[in-house]
Protein backbone atom coordinates (compact mmCIF):
# COMPACT_ATOMS: atom_id res chain seq x y z
CA UNK A 1 0.00 0.00 0.00
CA UNK A 2 3.18 2.47 -0.51
CA UNK A 3 1.31 4.10 -3.30
CA UNK A 4 -1.02 5.86 -1.00
CA UNK A 5 1.54 7.67 0.78
CA UNK A 6 3.71 9.09 -2.60
CA UNK A 7 2.19 12.28 -4.13
CA UNK A 8 -1.26 11.78 -5.77
CA UNK A 9 -0.89 11.73 -9.24
CA UNK A 10 -3.33 11.06 -11.75
CA UNK A 11 -3.88 7.05 -11.48
CA UNK A 12 -2.18 6.51 -7.86
CA UNK A 13 -5.57 7.04 -5.95
CA UNK A 14 -7.84 4.85 -8.40
CA UNK A 15 -4.47 2.26 -7.95
CA UNK A 16 -4.57 2.45 -4.32
CA UNK A 17 -8.23 1.55 -4.45
CA UNK A 18 -7.70 -1.32 -6.37
CA UNK A 19 -4.86 -2.54 -5.03
CA UNK A 20 -7.10 -2.66 -1.36
CA UNK A 21 -10.00 -4.59 -3.24
CA UNK A 22 -7.36 -6.74 -4.62
CA UNK A 23 -6.30 -7.33 -1.24
CA UNK A 24 -9.73 -8.55 -0.17
CA UNK A 25 -10.12 -10.61 -2.48
CA UNK A 26 -6.90 -12.62 -1.66
CA UNK A 27 -7.42 -12.81 1.68
CA UNK A 28 -12.01 -13.75 0.98
CA UNK A 29 -10.14 -16.75 -1.47
CA UNK A 30 -7.83 -18.18 0.49
CA UNK A 31 -9.91 -17.59 3.64
CA UNK A 32 -13.73 -19.05 2.57
CA UNK A 33 -14.74 -16.30 3.23
CA UNK A 34 -16.93 -13.87 0.68
CA UNK A 35 -17.36 -10.06 1.74
CA UNK A 36 -20.42 -10.23 -0.56
CA UNK A 37 -21.81 -12.82 0.95
CA UNK A 38 -20.56 -13.17 4.77
CA UNK A 39 -23.02 -15.95 5.31
CA UNK A 40 -23.11 -17.87 2.97
CA UNK A 41 -23.43 -21.04 3.35
CA UNK A 42 -24.74 -24.69 2.23
CA UNK A 43 -26.22 -26.45 5.74
CA UNK A 44 -27.29 -30.27 5.63
CA UNK A 45 -29.65 -30.84 8.09
CA UNK A 46 -30.31 -34.71 9.12
CA UNK A 47 -33.67 -35.00 10.96
CA UNK A 48 -34.24 -38.73 12.56
CA UNK A 49 -37.83 -39.43 11.99
CA UNK A 50 -38.08 -42.48 13.90
CA UNK A 51 -36.25 -44.95 15.49
CA UNK A 52 -36.32 -48.35 14.10
CA UNK A 53 -35.22 -51.56 15.99
CA UNK A 54 -32.00 -51.31 14.67
CA UNK A 55 -30.93 -47.91 13.81
CA UNK A 56 -33.16 -45.04 12.42
CA UNK A 57 -34.83 -43.19 9.52
CA UNK A 58 -33.46 -40.09 8.52
CA UNK A 59 -34.50 -37.44 6.01
CA UNK A 60 -31.48 -35.12 4.84
CA UNK A 61 -32.23 -31.41 3.50
CA UNK A 62 -29.33 -29.33 1.95
CA UNK A 63 -29.82 -26.04 1.99
CA UNK A 64 -28.06 -23.40 -0.17
CA UNK A 65 -27.80 -20.23 1.93
CA UNK A 66 -25.85 -18.49 -0.58
CA UNK A 67 -26.94 -15.76 -2.12
CA UNK A 68 -25.73 -16.45 -5.75
CA UNK A 69 -23.46 -19.44 -5.76
CA UNK A 70 -25.65 -22.21 -7.46
CA UNK A 71 -25.37 -26.07 -7.96
CA UNK A 72 -25.56 -27.01 -11.87
CA UNK A 73 -25.69 -29.97 -13.67
CA UNK A 74 -23.90 -32.62 -13.02
CA UNK A 75 -25.33 -31.62 -9.59
CA UNK A 76 -23.89 -32.48 -5.96
CA UNK A 77 -21.94 -35.49 -4.39
CA UNK A 78 -22.65 -35.80 -0.54
CA UNK A 79 -20.01 -38.25 1.35
CA UNK A 80 -20.02 -38.73 5.17
CA UNK A 81 -17.74 -41.27 7.31
CA UNK A 82 -19.98 -43.50 9.96
CA UNK A 83 -18.65 -43.34 13.34
CA UNK A 84 -19.27 -47.13 13.78
CA UNK A 85 -20.46 -49.84 11.75
CA UNK A 86 -23.86 -48.41 10.36
CA UNK A 87 -25.06 -49.70 7.00
CA UNK A 88 -27.66 -47.90 4.82
CA UNK A 89 -30.77 -50.71 4.34
CA UNK A 90 -32.33 -48.21 1.57
CA UNK A 91 -33.10 -44.75 0.45
CA UNK A 92 -35.38 -42.45 -0.78
CA UNK A 93 -34.70 -39.87 -3.74
CA UNK A 94 -31.16 -40.41 -3.84
CA UNK A 95 -28.75 -43.65 -4.31
CA UNK A 96 -25.09 -44.50 -3.26
CA UNK A 97 -22.76 -44.47 -5.89
CA UNK A 98 -21.68 -47.78 -4.28
CA UNK A 99 -22.87 -50.35 -2.83
CA UNK A 100 -19.70 -51.81 -1.41
CA UNK A 101 -19.02 -55.18 0.51
CA UNK A 102 -22.69 -56.72 2.13
CA UNK A 103 -21.42 -59.82 1.66
CA UNK A 104 -21.91 -60.74 5.24
CA UNK A 105 -25.89 -60.43 4.96
CA UNK A 106 -28.16 -63.01 4.16
CA UNK A 107 -31.19 -62.16 2.81
CA UNK A 108 -32.18 -58.99 3.39
CA UNK A 109 -29.06 -57.27 1.52
CA UNK A 110 -28.20 -53.75 2.25
CA UNK A 111 -28.32 -50.48 -0.42
CA UNK A 112 -25.06 -50.00 1.00
CA UNK A 113 -22.27 -51.43 3.24
CA UNK A 114 -19.46 -48.93 2.92
CA UNK A 115 -17.62 -46.84 5.75
CA UNK A 116 -17.90 -43.83 3.55
CA UNK A 117 -20.85 -43.83 1.48
CA UNK A 118 -20.78 -41.63 -1.70
CA UNK A 119 -24.63 -40.14 -2.34
CA UNK A 120 -26.20 -38.35 -5.10
CA UNK A 121 -29.73 -37.01 -5.92
CA UNK A 122 -31.91 -39.09 -8.32
CA UNK A 123 -32.71 -37.87 -12.01
CA UNK A 124 -35.95 -35.77 -12.95
CA UNK A 125 -38.56 -38.53 -14.28
CA UNK A 126 -37.91 -41.31 -11.34
CA UNK A 127 -40.89 -43.16 -10.12
CA UNK A 128 -43.10 -41.59 -7.77
CA UNK A 129 -42.68 -44.55 -4.98
CA UNK A 130 -38.77 -43.67 -4.65
CA UNK A 131 -39.20 -39.67 -4.37
CA UNK A 132 -39.60 -37.52 -1.08
CA UNK A 133 -40.38 -33.72 -1.45
CA UNK A 134 -37.09 -31.66 -3.04
CA UNK A 135 -35.42 -34.58 -4.56
CA UNK A 136 -34.81 -36.02 -8.08
CA UNK A 137 -33.37 -33.02 -9.22
CA UNK A 138 -30.05 -34.54 -10.90
CA UNK A 139 -28.74 -32.81 -7.95
CA UNK A 140 -28.63 -29.40 -9.27
CA UNK A 141 -29.92 -26.57 -6.96
CA UNK A 142 -30.57 -23.18 -6.94
CA UNK A 143 -28.96 -19.74 -5.39
CA UNK A 144 -31.10 -18.58 -2.32
CA UNK A 145 -31.74 -15.01 -4.48
CA UNK A 146 -32.59 -16.75 -7.73
CA UNK A 147 -35.26 -18.98 -7.09
CA UNK A 148 -36.34 -19.12 -3.52
CA UNK A 149 -38.69 -21.85 -3.99
CA UNK A 150 -35.72 -24.14 -5.21
CA UNK A 151 -32.52 -23.63 -2.85
CA UNK A 152 -33.11 -27.25 -1.48
CA UNK A 153 -32.65 -30.93 -1.46
CA UNK A 154 -33.75 -33.72 0.04
CA UNK A 155 -33.30 -37.56 0.54
CA UNK A 156 -34.34 -40.10 3.03
CA UNK A 157 -31.87 -42.71 4.29
CA UNK A 158 -32.38 -45.94 6.67
CA UNK A 159 -29.77 -47.08 8.60
CA UNK A 160 -29.19 -49.71 10.62
CA UNK A 161 -26.74 -51.14 12.59
CA UNK A 162 -26.65 -47.47 14.76
CA UNK A 163 -27.65 -46.19 18.18
CA UNK A 164 -31.25 -46.27 18.55
CA UNK A 165 -31.55 -43.52 20.83
CA UNK A 166 -30.60 -39.98 21.45
CA UNK A 167 -27.66 -41.33 23.95
CA UNK A 168 -26.76 -44.20 22.02
CA UNK A 169 -26.87 -43.06 18.21
CA UNK A 170 -23.16 -41.36 16.60
CA UNK A 171 -23.46 -38.34 14.29
CA UNK A 172 -21.43 -39.43 11.17
CA UNK A 173 -18.05 -37.41 10.78
CA UNK A 174 -15.98 -36.24 7.71
CA UNK A 175 -18.22 -34.93 5.37
CA UNK A 176 -17.68 -33.39 2.02
CA UNK A 177 -19.59 -32.16 -0.40
CA UNK A 178 -18.54 -31.70 -4.19
CA UNK A 179 -20.74 -29.42 -5.65
CA UNK A 180 -19.25 -30.95 -8.64
CA UNK A 181 -15.90 -30.52 -8.05
CA UNK A 182 -14.04 -29.46 -5.07
CA UNK A 183 -14.43 -26.05 -3.31
CA UNK A 184 -16.69 -26.69 0.04
CA UNK A 185 -14.86 -28.17 3.11
CA UNK A 186 -17.93 -28.89 5.43
CA UNK A 187 -17.71 -28.28 9.37
CA UNK A 188 -18.51 -31.16 11.81
CA UNK A 189 -21.87 -32.31 12.92
CA UNK A 190 -23.60 -30.72 15.03
CA UNK A 191 -26.57 -31.75 17.35
CA UNK A 192 -29.33 -28.46 17.46
CA UNK A 193 -32.82 -28.43 19.03
CA UNK A 194 -35.35 -31.22 16.71
CA UNK A 195 -36.63 -29.72 13.46
CA UNK A 196 -40.40 -29.20 14.00
CA UNK A 197 -42.50 -29.84 11.27
CA UNK A 198 -45.66 -28.03 11.08
CA UNK A 199 -48.29 -29.53 8.58
CA UNK A 200 -49.82 -28.59 5.65
CA UNK A 201 -53.25 -27.54 7.14
CA UNK A 202 -51.11 -25.59 9.82
CA UNK A 203 -53.46 -27.66 12.46
CA UNK A 204 -50.90 -30.40 13.73
CA UNK A 205 -46.99 -30.02 14.76
CA UNK A 206 -45.06 -32.66 14.53
CA UNK A 207 -41.28 -32.80 16.11
CA UNK A 208 -38.12 -34.68 14.52
CA UNK A 209 -36.31 -37.02 16.88
CA UNK A 210 -33.03 -35.47 17.22
CA UNK A 211 -31.19 -33.16 14.46
CA UNK A 212 -27.75 -32.44 13.33
CA UNK A 213 -26.78 -29.79 11.34
CA UNK A 214 -23.55 -29.69 8.94
CA UNK A 215 -22.50 -26.50 7.62
CA UNK A 216 -20.18 -26.68 4.50
CA UNK A 217 -18.41 -23.12 2.95
CA UNK A 218 -17.04 -22.29 -0.31
CA UNK A 219 -13.27 -20.98 -1.34
CA UNK A 220 -12.95 -20.56 -4.98
CA UNK A 221 -9.35 -20.86 -3.98
CA UNK A 222 -10.33 -24.42 -3.23
CA UNK A 223 -11.90 -25.04 -6.43
CA UNK A 224 -9.71 -24.50 -8.94
CA UNK A 225 -5.92 -23.04 -9.35
CA UNK A 226 -6.60 -20.92 -11.70
CA UNK A 227 -9.15 -18.04 -11.93
CA UNK A 228 -12.29 -18.69 -14.77
CA UNK A 229 -13.58 -16.04 -15.72
CA UNK A 230 -11.87 -12.13 -16.84
CA UNK A 231 -13.18 -8.51 -17.59
CA UNK A 232 -12.93 -6.20 -20.41
CA UNK A 233 -13.77 -2.89 -20.96
CA UNK A 234 -14.56 -0.14 -22.98
CA UNK A 235 -15.48 3.50 -23.55
CA UNK A 236 -17.58 5.78 -25.91
CA UNK A 237 -14.87 8.37 -25.35
CA UNK A 238 -12.11 6.24 -25.84
CA UNK A 239 -11.23 4.23 -28.77
CA UNK A 240 -9.04 1.40 -26.43
CA UNK A 241 -10.64 -1.43 -25.93
CA UNK A 242 -8.54 -2.87 -22.70
CA UNK A 243 -9.04 -6.43 -22.79
CA UNK A 244 -8.66 -8.85 -20.60
CA UNK A 245 -5.27 -9.46 -18.86
CA UNK A 246 -3.25 -11.68 -21.15
CA UNK A 247 -2.66 -15.43 -19.80
CA UNK A 248 -5.51 -14.41 -16.92
CA UNK A 249 -6.46 -18.21 -17.17
CA UNK A 250 -3.57 -19.87 -18.70
CA UNK A 251 -1.28 -19.37 -21.56
CA UNK A 252 -1.48 -20.38 -25.08
CA UNK A 253 1.38 -22.57 -24.90
CA UNK A 254 1.71 -25.15 -27.84
CA UNK A 255 5.23 -26.47 -27.44
CA UNK A 256 4.16 -27.91 -23.71
CA UNK A 257 0.67 -28.38 -23.77
CA UNK A 258 -0.49 -28.86 -27.25
CA UNK A 259 -4.27 -28.94 -27.51
CA UNK A 260 -4.83 -27.03 -24.05
CA UNK A 261 -7.07 -24.56 -26.42
CA UNK A 262 -9.65 -24.86 -29.44
CA UNK A 263 -8.91 -22.75 -32.61
CA UNK A 264 -12.90 -22.24 -33.64
CA UNK A 265 -11.09 -21.97 -37.69
CA UNK A 266 -10.21 -25.45 -36.89
CA UNK A 267 -11.60 -27.72 -39.29
CA UNK A 268 -11.35 -30.54 -36.39
CA UNK A 269 -13.40 -28.56 -34.00
CA UNK A 270 -16.32 -30.76 -34.26
CA UNK A 271 -14.52 -33.61 -33.70
CA UNK A 272 -11.97 -32.48 -30.70
CA UNK A 273 -15.34 -30.78 -29.00
CA UNK A 274 -17.78 -34.27 -28.85
CA UNK A 275 -14.33 -36.55 -28.59
CA UNK A 276 -13.82 -35.16 -24.98
CA UNK A 277 -15.29 -37.34 -22.97
CA UNK A 278 -18.48 -36.35 -21.02
CA UNK A 279 -17.90 -37.26 -17.88
CA UNK A 280 -14.57 -34.38 -18.25
CA UNK A 281 -15.78 -31.06 -16.71
CA UNK A 282 -12.31 -29.36 -16.97
CA UNK A 283 -13.14 -26.69 -19.52
CA UNK A 284 -11.63 -26.65 -23.15
CA UNK A 285 -11.40 -23.47 -24.07
CA UNK A 286 -11.03 -21.32 -27.48
CA UNK A 287 -7.70 -20.02 -27.98
CA UNK A 288 -7.26 -16.52 -26.84
CA UNK A 289 -5.05 -14.58 -25.04
CA UNK A 290 -6.61 -14.31 -21.89
CA UNK A 291 -7.69 -18.44 -22.50
CA UNK A 292 -10.80 -18.00 -19.94
CA UNK A 293 -13.96 -19.93 -19.98
CA UNK A 294 -15.81 -16.81 -19.38
CA UNK A 295 -15.21 -13.34 -20.48
CA UNK A 296 -17.21 -9.92 -19.25
CA UNK A 297 -17.68 -7.09 -21.05
CA UNK A 298 -18.51 -3.94 -19.65
CA UNK A 299 -18.68 -1.14 -22.42
CA UNK A 300 -19.73 2.84 -20.99
CA UNK A 301 -21.94 3.14 -23.89
CA UNK A 302 -23.92 6.36 -23.55
CA UNK A 303 -23.93 9.45 -21.96
CA UNK A 304 -26.63 11.61 -21.41
CA UNK A 305 -27.87 14.84 -18.84
CA UNK A 306 -29.11 13.04 -16.04
CA UNK A 307 -28.36 9.51 -17.16
CA UNK A 308 -26.08 7.47 -17.89
CA UNK A 309 -25.77 3.41 -19.77
CA UNK A 310 -23.74 0.84 -19.70
CA UNK A 311 -23.72 -2.34 -21.76
CA UNK A 312 -22.59 -5.82 -20.41
CA UNK A 313 -21.78 -8.98 -22.43
CA UNK A 314 -21.22 -12.43 -21.03
CA UNK A 315 -19.16 -14.48 -23.43
CA UNK A 316 -18.40 -18.32 -23.11
CA UNK A 317 -15.37 -19.50 -24.57
CA UNK A 318 -15.96 -23.15 -23.02
CA UNK A 319 -16.95 -25.92 -25.77
CA UNK A 320 -17.58 -28.19 -22.55
CA UNK A 321 -20.17 -26.56 -20.68
CA UNK A 322 -23.29 -24.87 -20.96
CA UNK A 323 -23.96 -22.33 -18.11
CA UNK A 324 -27.74 -22.71 -16.93
CA UNK A 325 -29.00 -20.01 -14.56
CA UNK A 326 -25.69 -18.29 -14.46
CA UNK A 327 -25.37 -15.42 -12.44
CA UNK A 328 -23.52 -12.13 -12.27
CA UNK A 329 -22.51 -10.27 -8.88
CA UNK A 330 -21.31 -6.32 -9.87
CA UNK A 331 -20.09 -3.63 -7.43
CA UNK A 332 -20.31 -0.26 -9.14
CA UNK A 333 -21.21 3.16 -6.57
CA UNK A 334 -23.79 3.49 -8.62
CA UNK A 335 -25.85 0.66 -8.44
CA UNK A 336 -27.88 2.93 -5.39
CA UNK A 337 -29.90 4.55 -8.33
CA UNK A 338 -29.99 1.98 -11.01
CA UNK A 339 -32.95 3.08 -12.45
CA UNK A 340 -33.75 -0.19 -15.36
CA UNK A 341 -32.00 -3.17 -16.15
CA UNK A 342 -32.82 -4.77 -19.85
CA UNK A 343 -33.29 -7.97 -20.30
CA UNK A 344 -31.76 -9.37 -17.51
CA UNK A 345 -33.57 -10.28 -13.90
CA UNK A 346 -31.86 -7.83 -10.62
CA UNK A 347 -31.75 -7.77 -6.96
CA UNK A 348 -29.82 -5.27 -4.66
CA UNK A 349 -27.45 -7.36 -2.54
CA UNK A 350 -26.45 -5.10 0.58
CA UNK A 351 -24.71 -7.76 2.76
CA UNK A 352 -23.97 -4.15 4.85
CA UNK A 353 -27.28 -2.46 5.01
CA UNK A 354 -26.05 0.86 4.65
CA UNK A 355 -24.30 0.25 1.22
CA UNK A 356 -26.12 -0.71 -1.73
CA UNK A 357 -23.28 -1.03 -4.82
CA UNK A 358 -23.88 -4.26 -5.32
CA UNK A 359 -26.34 -5.85 -8.06
CA UNK A 360 -27.11 -9.68 -8.61
CA UNK A 361 -28.29 -9.99 -12.50
CA UNK A 362 -28.95 -12.95 -14.18
CA UNK A 363 -31.10 -14.30 -17.28
CA UNK A 364 -34.62 -14.33 -17.56
CA UNK A 365 -36.45 -18.10 -17.41
CA UNK A 366 -36.49 -19.35 -21.12
CA UNK A 367 -35.22 -16.65 -22.43
CA UNK A 368 -31.38 -15.92 -21.41
CA UNK A 369 -30.80 -18.01 -18.59
CA UNK A 370 -28.65 -20.18 -20.47
CA UNK A 371 -25.07 -19.21 -21.77
CA UNK A 372 -25.02 -21.93 -24.53
CA UNK A 373 -21.03 -23.33 -24.93
CA UNK A 374 -18.69 -21.98 -26.89
CA UNK A 375 -19.56 -20.77 -30.08
CA UNK A 376 -21.70 -17.99 -32.19
CA UNK A 377 -24.66 -18.28 -29.63
CA UNK A 378 -22.27 -18.24 -26.61
CA UNK A 379 -23.16 -14.75 -25.43
CA UNK A 380 -25.82 -12.81 -23.33
CA UNK A 381 -25.96 -9.15 -22.90
CA UNK A 382 -28.39 -6.42 -20.94
CA UNK A 383 -28.37 -2.54 -20.72
CA UNK A 384 -28.19 -0.78 -17.73
CA UNK A 385 -29.43 2.76 -17.32
CA UNK A 386 -27.82 4.52 -14.48
CA UNK A 387 -28.98 7.88 -12.69
CA UNK A 388 -26.15 10.15 -11.79
CA UNK A 389 -25.57 11.40 -8.41
CA UNK A 390 -23.62 14.41 -9.18
CA UNK A 391 -22.27 15.14 -6.37
CA UNK A 392 -20.16 11.66 -7.55
CA UNK A 393 -20.78 10.78 -11.17
CA UNK A 394 -17.32 11.35 -13.45
CA UNK A 395 -15.87 9.83 -16.23
CA UNK A 396 -12.58 10.26 -14.83
CA UNK A 397 -10.02 8.08 -12.75
CA UNK A 398 -12.44 4.99 -14.31
CA UNK A 399 -15.04 6.00 -12.00
CA UNK A 400 -17.61 4.44 -14.64
CA UNK A 401 -16.15 0.79 -14.62
CA UNK A 402 -16.94 -2.07 -11.93
CA UNK A 403 -15.01 -2.26 -8.95
CA UNK A 404 -15.50 -6.09 -8.41
CA UNK A 405 -17.53 -8.64 -10.80
CA UNK A 406 -18.20 -11.94 -9.68
CA UNK A 407 -19.85 -14.87 -12.65
CA UNK A 408 -21.71 -17.97 -11.06
CA UNK A 409 -20.10 -16.74 -7.43
CA UNK A 410 -16.50 -16.88 -8.76
CA UNK A 411 -14.32 -13.50 -8.86
CA UNK A 412 -13.48 -11.78 -12.47
CA UNK A 413 -9.70 -10.90 -13.26
CA UNK A 414 -10.21 -7.33 -13.98
CA UNK A 415 -7.82 -5.66 -16.38
CA UNK A 416 -4.81 -3.16 -14.24
CA UNK A 417 -6.59 -0.34 -13.56
CA UNK A 418 -3.69 2.08 -15.25
CA UNK A 419 -4.81 0.49 -18.18
CA UNK A 420 -8.25 1.66 -18.17
CA UNK A 421 -9.51 3.84 -20.95
CA UNK A 422 -9.41 7.21 -19.91
CA UNK A 423 -10.98 10.59 -20.80
CA UNK A 424 -8.71 12.83 -23.61
CA UNK A 425 -7.23 15.69 -21.36
CA UNK A 426 -8.18 18.47 -23.18
CA UNK A 427 -11.92 18.40 -22.74
CA UNK A 428 -13.24 16.92 -19.17
CA UNK A 429 -16.38 16.84 -19.77
CA UNK A 430 -17.20 15.06 -22.67
CA UNK A 431 -20.91 16.00 -23.25
CA UNK A 432 -20.18 19.37 -24.52
CA UNK A 433 -19.86 17.97 -28.00
CA UNK A 434 -22.51 17.58 -31.39
CA UNK A 435 -22.71 14.17 -30.95
CA UNK A 436 -23.45 13.78 -27.01
CA UNK A 437 -25.94 16.54 -27.42
CA UNK A 438 -28.02 14.25 -29.99
CA UNK A 439 -27.59 11.49 -27.95
CA UNK A 440 -29.11 12.81 -24.84
CA UNK A 441 -32.28 13.93 -26.93
CA UNK A 442 -32.25 10.22 -28.54
CA UNK A 443 -31.87 8.98 -24.96
CA UNK A 444 -35.02 10.94 -23.46
CA UNK A 445 -36.72 9.27 -26.37
CA UNK A 446 -35.28 6.30 -25.56
CA UNK A 447 -35.94 6.01 -21.82
CA UNK A 448 -39.84 6.92 -22.45
CA UNK A 449 -39.97 4.03 -24.58
CA UNK A 450 -38.15 2.36 -21.86
CA UNK A 451 -40.78 3.10 -19.49
CA UNK A 452 -43.75 2.91 -21.58
C1 LIG B 1 -25.67 -20.34 7.20
O1 LIG B 1 -26.51 -19.44 6.51
C2 LIG B 1 -27.68 -19.07 7.22
C3 LIG B 1 -28.50 -18.18 6.33
O2 LIG B 1 -27.76 -17.07 5.91
C4 LIG B 1 -27.29 -18.36 8.51
O3 LIG B 1 -28.46 -18.04 9.25
C5 LIG B 1 -26.40 -19.26 9.33
O4 LIG B 1 -25.96 -18.57 10.46
C6 LIG B 1 -25.21 -19.70 8.51
N1 LIG B 1 -24.46 -20.66 9.28
C7 LIG B 1 -23.19 -20.48 9.54
C8 LIG B 1 -22.54 -21.53 10.37
O5 LIG B 1 -22.56 -19.54 9.11
C1 LIG C 1 -32.39 -37.08 24.47
O1 LIG C 1 -33.78 -37.12 24.74
C2 LIG C 1 -34.12 -36.69 26.04
C3 LIG C 1 -35.63 -36.83 26.21
O2 LIG C 1 -36.05 -38.00 25.65
C4 LIG C 1 -33.71 -35.26 26.22
O3 LIG C 1 -33.99 -34.83 27.54
C5 LIG C 1 -32.22 -35.12 25.95
O4 LIG C 1 -31.86 -33.74 26.01
C6 LIG C 1 -31.89 -35.66 24.58
N1 LIG C 1 -30.46 -35.61 24.38
C7 LIG C 1 -29.93 -35.16 23.25
C8 LIG C 1 -28.44 -35.21 23.19
O5 LIG C 1 -30.60 -34.74 22.33
C1 LIG D 1 -11.55 -37.65 8.83
O1 LIG D 1 -10.62 -36.94 8.03
C2 LIG D 1 -9.40 -36.68 8.69
C3 LIG D 1 -8.56 -35.82 7.78
O2 LIG D 1 -8.83 -36.05 6.45
C4 LIG D 1 -8.71 -38.00 9.01
O3 LIG D 1 -7.51 -37.75 9.70
C5 LIG D 1 -9.63 -38.83 9.88
O4 LIG D 1 -9.05 -40.09 10.10
C6 LIG D 1 -10.97 -39.01 9.21
N1 LIG D 1 -11.86 -39.69 10.13
C7 LIG D 1 -12.54 -40.75 9.79
C8 LIG D 1 -13.43 -41.33 10.84
O5 LIG D 1 -12.47 -41.23 8.67
C1 LIG E 1 -29.87 -26.14 11.45
O1 LIG E 1 -30.26 -26.01 10.09
C2 LIG E 1 -31.59 -25.57 9.89
C3 LIG E 1 -31.85 -25.58 8.41
O2 LIG E 1 -30.88 -24.90 7.76
C4 LIG E 1 -31.78 -24.19 10.51
O3 LIG E 1 -33.13 -23.79 10.35
C5 LIG E 1 -31.41 -24.24 11.96
O4 LIG E 1 -31.48 -22.94 12.48
C6 LIG E 1 -29.99 -24.77 12.11
N1 LIG E 1 -29.67 -24.84 13.51
C7 LIG E 1 -28.59 -24.26 14.01
C8 LIG E 1 -28.41 -24.35 15.49
O5 LIG E 1 -27.76 -23.71 13.30
C1 LIG F 1 0.19 -21.45 -31.12
O1 LIG F 1 -0.27 -21.90 -32.38
C2 LIG F 1 -1.13 -20.98 -33.04
C3 LIG F 1 -1.62 -21.61 -34.32
O2 LIG F 1 -1.28 -22.93 -34.39
C4 LIG F 1 -0.32 -19.70 -33.32
O3 LIG F 1 -1.17 -18.76 -33.95
C5 LIG F 1 0.18 -19.14 -32.02
O4 LIG F 1 0.96 -18.00 -32.25
C6 LIG F 1 0.99 -20.17 -31.27
N1 LIG F 1 1.32 -19.64 -29.95
C7 LIG F 1 2.54 -19.71 -29.44
C8 LIG F 1 2.72 -19.12 -28.08
O5 LIG F 1 3.45 -20.22 -30.01
C1 LIG G 1 -25.12 -27.44 -24.86
O1 LIG G 1 -26.45 -27.34 -25.29
C2 LIG G 1 -26.63 -27.66 -26.65
C3 LIG G 1 -28.05 -27.36 -27.02
O2 LIG G 1 -28.93 -27.77 -26.03
C4 LIG G 1 -26.26 -29.13 -26.87
O3 LIG G 1 -26.39 -29.47 -28.22
C5 LIG G 1 -24.80 -29.33 -26.45
O4 LIG G 1 -24.45 -30.70 -26.54
C6 LIG G 1 -24.60 -28.87 -25.01
N1 LIG G 1 -23.19 -28.89 -24.73
C7 LIG G 1 -22.69 -29.39 -23.62
C8 LIG G 1 -21.21 -29.33 -23.49
O5 LIG G 1 -23.38 -29.87 -22.73
C1 LIG H 1 -31.21 -0.25 -2.10
O1 LIG H 1 -31.48 -1.27 -1.15
C2 LIG H 1 -32.80 -1.25 -0.62
C3 LIG H 1 -32.90 -2.33 0.42
O2 LIG H 1 -32.56 -3.58 -0.09
C4 LIG H 1 -33.80 -1.45 -1.76
O3 LIG H 1 -35.11 -1.40 -1.24
C5 LIG H 1 -33.62 -0.38 -2.78
O4 LIG H 1 -34.49 -0.61 -3.86
C6 LIG H 1 -32.19 -0.36 -3.27
N1 LIG H 1 -32.03 0.73 -4.17
C7 LIG H 1 -31.80 0.53 -5.46
C8 LIG H 1 -31.69 1.75 -6.27
O5 LIG H 1 -31.67 -0.58 -5.95
C1 LIG I 1 -29.50 8.06 -5.34
O1 LIG I 1 -29.96 7.13 -4.38
C2 LIG I 1 -29.90 7.60 -3.07
C3 LIG I 1 -30.27 6.45 -2.16
O2 LIG I 1 -31.17 5.59 -2.76
C4 LIG I 1 -30.84 8.80 -2.91
O3 LIG I 1 -30.77 9.31 -1.60
C5 LIG I 1 -30.39 9.87 -3.90
O4 LIG I 1 -31.32 10.96 -3.86
C6 LIG I 1 -30.35 9.31 -5.30
N1 LIG I 1 -29.79 10.31 -6.17
C7 LIG I 1 -30.36 10.66 -7.30
C8 LIG I 1 -29.66 11.70 -8.10
O5 LIG I 1 -31.41 10.16 -7.66
C1 LIG J 1 -7.64 5.96 -24.10
O1 LIG J 1 -7.20 5.23 -22.95
C2 LIG J 1 -5.90 4.69 -23.08
C3 LIG J 1 -5.59 3.90 -21.84
O2 LIG J 1 -6.28 2.71 -21.87
C4 LIG J 1 -4.90 5.80 -23.29
O3 LIG J 1 -3.62 5.22 -23.50
C5 LIG J 1 -5.28 6.63 -24.49
O4 LIG J 1 -4.44 7.75 -24.57
C6 LIG J 1 -6.72 7.13 -24.33
N1 LIG J 1 -7.13 7.83 -25.55
C7 LIG J 1 -7.42 9.10 -25.56
C8 LIG J 1 -7.87 9.65 -26.84
O5 LIG J 1 -7.36 9.76 -24.53
C1 LIG K 1 -3.14 13.82 -20.81
O1 LIG K 1 -2.80 13.38 -19.50
C2 LIG K 1 -1.78 12.39 -19.45
C3 LIG K 1 -1.62 11.91 -18.03
O2 LIG K 1 -1.96 12.90 -17.13
C4 LIG K 1 -0.50 12.95 -20.03
O3 LIG K 1 0.50 11.95 -20.01
C5 LIG K 1 -0.76 13.38 -21.45
O4 LIG K 1 0.40 14.00 -21.97
C6 LIG K 1 -1.91 14.37 -21.52
N1 LIG K 1 -2.24 14.63 -22.90
C7 LIG K 1 -2.49 15.83 -23.37
C8 LIG K 1 -2.82 15.94 -24.79
O5 LIG K 1 -2.48 16.81 -22.63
Amino acid sequence: MGCCFRSVTKFTTWTCVLVFLLSCFSFSSSEAYDALDPNGNITIKWDVITWTPDGYVAVVTMFNFQQYRHIQAPGWTLGWTWAKKEVIWSMMGAQTTEQGDCSKYKGNIPHCCKKDPTVVDLLPGTPYNQQIANCCKGGVINSWVQDPNNFASSFQVSVGAAGTTNKTVRVPKNFTLQAPGPGYTCGPAKIVKPTRFVSQDGRRVTQAMMTWNVTCTYSQFLAQKTPTCCVSLSSFYNDTIVPCPTCTCGCQNNATQPGSCVDPKSPYLASVVSGSSKNNYAPLVQCTSHMCPVRVHWHVKLNYKEYWRVKVTITNFNYRMNYTQWNLVVQHPNFDNLTQVFSFMYKPLNPYQAINDTAMLWGVKFYNDFLSSAGPLGNVQSELLFRKDTSTFTFDKGWAFPRRIYFNGDNCVMPPPDAYPYLPNTSSRPDVSMLTLMLTLLSSLVFIYANA
